[in-house]
C-alpha cells in the first residue's frame, strides 16, 4: 500500500494543491477575453464623437486600423493563442466527431429504439414489484392487502399458497420483459460496435490519406511516433467515447426521465428535494471538466512526445550502442516517461474525483430521501405508506446512477475531444499546394498539329492550357533552368544563394561541394518537396508551380539519398520505378543497374521479402535497387544524388556501362562525392555554402586549380 504514495492522504492533498496551481493559468486565460473587449470599448471611449454616431463593431475595426503593424501582429497573435485555448475547440471538434458519427443514422436510429425499450422495460419492470410488495405486506398483515398499482390485485383474504401463485406470475412477466431487453442490448451492442469500427476505421484512412499529401516540411518539424500516436491512442480513445456513451447516454436520459416522472407521481414533494442535489452535480461537472480538459489535451501531447522519443530511438539504436549511449537514452525516456505519468496521474485523478463525489452527492441524497420518506410513512403524509416508499425508493437509487452515468461519459467525451481535436489538427494541416494546371500528356503529330493518343508511337508532351480555354502542347525536353534562386528551410539562413543554372535538353551537369553545400537541396527544389520564395525553376520554359507535381515528378527520375525501401519483395520494390512495369522489364532495370546479379544469389531471388527499410541488404545493393527504380522509370529527366555513394568502386566501375546507358538521351543532374563519376560532365558546378563559386567542364577546373582542383586531388589522396 504504501507503495502508492499518490494515494497517501499528504500526496494527494499535494497533488490537489498542485493541480490547483496548474489549473489557475488555464482558467485565468479564459477572462482574457472580456479583458480584451474592455481594452477595445477604452479605445471606443477615446472618440466619442464618433461613438455616437457609428455602429460598435465599425469603431472597434477603425481601433484596430489605428494601430502600428507590431501591435496589430502582437494582437493578432494573443488572438490565435486565446482561440487555441478556448474550449471552442472542443466544441467545434465534438460537432466533426458528430458528423462523422451522423453518417450511420439508420443504425444509431435503431440503436436508439433498442436503448429506449430496454430502459423502458427496466422501469416497468421494477413498477411489477409494487404488487408483489403489496401481496407481501398483505400476507404480513394477515391477508387484508391494500392496494394494487397495476390493477391485478383482487383485495381480500389470501394464504400464503395464492400469494406464491400471484408473485410466481409476475416473476414470469417480469423474466420476460428481462430476457426481451437482454436480446435487445445484444442487438445494440452489436450495431453500435459496427458503427464504432466504421467510423474510426474512417478516421484511420483519412489520415492516413492526409499524410500522403503534407508537404515534406510537416514531416521535417513531427516526430513519425507523435504521428503516429493520432493513429492509435487518439483514435482508441475516439472509439471507446463513441461505442460507450451513446447508448449510455441514451439509456441514462430515458430511464432517468422516466424514473422522474414515476417519482413525481409517487412523492412529489420527496422528488423534488432530490432534485435540487441535481443542481449540485451539474456544478461539480462543469467544474472538473473545466480543470481536466487542458489536463487531458497535454496528457495525449506528452504521450506522443514519449511516443516519438521512441521511434527516433528505435531508428537510432546502433548510434545509441555505438556510442554507449544507452544510460542517457535511458534518462532522457524517462523524463518524458515522468512528465507523461505526471500529467496523466492528475488528469486522471481530478477527472476520476467525478465519479465519487457524484456518488456521493448521490447516496446523501438517497439518505435524505429515505429520511423524509420514513418521516412521511410515521405521519402518514401525502398518503405515504411502507410500499410506496420502498418502490419510491428504488427509482430513487436508479435516478441517481442515471446521473452518475452520464457523468460518467460526460468525462470519457473530454478525454476523446481532446484526441479528437488531435485528429483534426492533422487533418487540417494543408495540403503541400498543388495549383498547377500544366499536365503531362501522350501525343502523335497530327495535321492540326498535336493530337493526344496511346499509340506506341505518342511522346511526353506538356499539356498547357490558355486562358481562352484552348490547350498548346510541347514536348517534353528536359531543358531545366534555375533562375536566380535562393532558398532557406528555416527563415533568414539561406541554404541557397542566387543559384542560376542552365541545363539543357540531353545535357549532363553536376554539382560537387562539401557536405552540407546544399547539393541535396537543389534537388529538393527541382522535385517541389518546398517551394522556392524567390527566383524560378522552369522546365521547357514552364514554371514548375505552374506543372502538376504527380506530373512533374512524372517527367523526372530520382535517385535519392535517402532510399526509401518498403517491406515488400525486391521485384515489387523495383516495381516502384513504374507501377505499370512487367516482370521482364524490372529484371531488364535490374541488369543496367548492375543488381541482377547479387539478386539472383538471393535465397528467393526477385521475390525476396525486404524487411522495413531494407535492413536485410547492404547500403550497396540498396542504392543499387534505386537506381534499377529509376532505370525502370525512364524518365526524360535524371537527377542522381550520390548514387552511388555506398558502392564499393569495382562495382561503381561495372556499374559505370550502365549508368552511361542509363544517362543516354537524358537530361542528367548528377551530385556526386566520388568525382570520377562527374568528370565527364558538359559543366560542372562547385557549390559552397549555397553559392556557385566554380563553375566549368573537368579540365577548365583543375587547370583553374582551386576547390574543385583540391575535391578532386583529395580524392585521390584518400583512396
Ligand atoms: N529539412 C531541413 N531543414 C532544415 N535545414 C536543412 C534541411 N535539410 C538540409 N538542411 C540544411 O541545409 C544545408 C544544405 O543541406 P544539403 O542540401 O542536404 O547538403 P548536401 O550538399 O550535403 O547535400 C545544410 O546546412 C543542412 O543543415
Ligand atoms: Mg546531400
Amino acid at each position: 500500500m504504501s507503495e502508492k504514495t499518490p494515494l497517501t492522504p499528504e500526496n494527494n492533498a499535494a497533488l490537489t494543491e498542485e493541480t490547483a496551481a496548474a489549473a489557475v493559468p488555464e482558467t485565468a486565460e479564459e477572462p482574457a477575453i472580456p479583458a480584451e473587449e474592455t481594452t477595445v470599448s477604452a479605445e471606443e471611449t477615446t472618440t466619442p464623437a464618433d461613438a455616437e454616431k457609428k455602429p460598435r463593431r465599425k469603431r472597434g475595426k477603425k481601433a484596430d486600423a489605428d494601430l502600428t503593424p507590431e501591435e496589430k501582429e502582437k494582437k493578432e497573435k494573443e488572438k490565435e493563442k486565446k482561440k487555441k485555448d478556448k474550449p471552442k475547440d472542443a466544441k467545434k471538434a465534438a460537432k466533426r466527431l458528430i458528423g462523422y458519427i451522423a453518417d450511420h443514422k439508420r443504425g444509431l436510429i435503431v440503436v436508439a429504439l433498442c436503448v429506449i425499450l430496454t430502459s423502458v422495460i427496466g422501469a416497468v419492470g421494477a413498477l411489477i414489484m409494487k404488487p408483489v410488495y403489496a401481496i407481501l405486506e398483505a400476507v404480513v398483515n394477515g391477508g387484508e392487502a391494500k392496494a394494487s398499482a397495476v390493477g391485478i390485485w383482487v383485495d381480500g383474504k389470501i394464504n400464503g399458497d395464492v400469494a406464491m401463485q400471484e408473485i410466481l406470475k409476475y416473476l414470469l412477466v417480469m423474466a420476460i420483459a428481462y430476457i426481451v431487453s437482454t436480446a435487445l442490448s445484444l442487438l445494440y451492442t452489436r450495431i453500435m460496435l459496427k458503427i464504432t469500427v466504421t467510423t474510426v476505421a474512417q478516421l484511420r484512412r483519412e489520415l492516413f490519406n492526409h499524410l500522403q499529401g503534407l508537404p515534406i516540411g510537416y514531416f521535417d518539424s513531427h516526430k513519425v511516433g507523435e504521428i503516429m500516436s493520432r493513429f492509435t491512442s487518439d483514435v482508441n480513445r475516439v472509439s471507446d467515447l463513441v461505442s460507450d456513451s451513446f447508448p449510455t447516454i441514451i439509456s441514462a436520459v430515458v430511464q432517468g426521465g422516466m424514473t422522474l416522472v414515476i417519482m413525481l407521481i409517487y412523492s412529489w414533494q420527496i422528488t423534488l428535494i432530490m432534485t435540487g442535489a441535481l443542481v449540485l452535480i451539474v456544478l461539480v461537472i462543469i467544474a472538473i471538466t473545466s480543470i481536466c480538459s487542458p489536463l487531458f489535451k497535454k496528457q495525449q501531447k506528452a504521450m506522443g512526445e514519449c511516443n516519438g522519443y521512441i521511434e527516433e530511438y528505435i531508428m537510432g539504436i546502433k548510434a545509441v550502442k555505438i556510442f554507449c549511449y544507452e544510460d542517457r537514452s535511458k534518462a532522457q525516456f524517462r523524463e518524458l516517461n515522468e512528465a507523461y505519468r505526471r500529467i496523466g496521474v492528475k488528469a486522471n485523478i481530478i477527472g476520476g474525483f467525478m465519479g465519487p463525489i457524484i456518488s456521493m452527492i448521490a447516496r446523501v441524497n438517497y439518505a435524505i430521501a429515505v429520511s423524509i420518506g420514513a418521516l412521511f410513512v410515521v405521519n402518514g403524509t401525502g398518503g405515504m405508506d411502507v410500499a410506496r416508499l420502498v418502490t419510491f425508493l428504488s427509482y430513487a437509487s436508479g435516478y441517481g446512477g442515471s446521473i452518475a452515468s452520464i457523468a460518467g461519459c460526460y468525462s470519457a467525451l473530454i478525454s476523446a475531444l481532446a484526441g479528437a481535436e488531435r485528429i483534426f489538427e492533422v487533418l487540417d494541416t494543408p495540403f503541400e499546394p498543388d495549383e498547377g494546371n500544366v499536365r503531362l500528356a501522350k501525343v502523335v503529330s497530327g495535321i492540326m498539329g498535336y493530337e493526344e493518343s496511346d499509340d506506341d508511337t505518342a511522346v511526353a508532351a506538356w499539356k498547357i492550357p490558355a486562358a481562352d480555354g484552348s490547350v498548346r502542347y510541347t514536348p517534353v525536353e528536359g531543358n531545366i533552368q534555375v533562375k536566380d534562386v535562393t532558398f532557406a528551410y528555416v527563415e533568414g539562413k539561406n541554404v541557397i544563394k542566387h543559384l542560376t543554372v542552365d541545363v539543357p535538353s540531353g545535357k549532363k551537369v553536376a554539382f560537387v561541394g562539401s557536405t552540407g553545400a546544399g547539393k541535396t537541396t537543389i534537388t529538393n527544389l527541382i522535385n517541389r518537396f518546398y517551394e522556392i520564395e524567390n527566383g524560378e525553376i522552369t522546365i521547357d520554359g514552364i514554371n514548375i508551380k505552374d506543372i502538376k507535381k504527380d506530373d512533374l515528378r512524372h517527367s523526372m527520375a530520382f535517385v535519392l539519398q535517402d532510399v526509401g525501401l518498403f517491406a515488400d519483395t525486391i521485384k515489387e520494390n523495383i516495381r516502384y520505378g513504374r507501377l505499370d512495369a512487367t516482370d521482364d522489364e524490372i529484371v531488364a532495370a535490374a541488369k543496367v543497374a548492375n543488381a541482377h546479379a547479387f539478386i539472383e544469389k538471393l535465397p528467393d531471388g526477385y521475390d525476396t521479402q525486404l524487411r522495413s527499410d531494407g535492413v536485410n541488404l547492404s547500403a550497396g545493393q540498396a542504392q543499387l535497387l534505386n537506381i534499377a527504380r529509376a532505370a525502370l522509370a525512364d524518365r526524360p529527366v535524371l537527377v542522381l544524388d550520390e548514387a552511388t555513394s555506398s558502392v564499393d568502386t569495382r562495382t561503381e566501375r561495372l556499374i559505370e556501362h550502365g549508368m552511361d546507358q542509363l544517362m543516354a538521351g537524358k537530361t542528367v543532374l548528377v551530385i556526386a562525392h566520388r568525382l570520377s563519376t562527374v568528370r565527364n560532365s558538359d559543366d560542372i558546378l562547385v557549390l559552397e555554402n549555397g553559392e556557385v563559386i566554380e563553375e566549368g567542364s573537368h579540365q577548365a577546373l583543375i587547370d583553374l586549380g582551386q576547390k574543385y582542383y583540391q575535391l578532386y586531388t583529395g580524392m585521390f589522396e584518400m583512396t
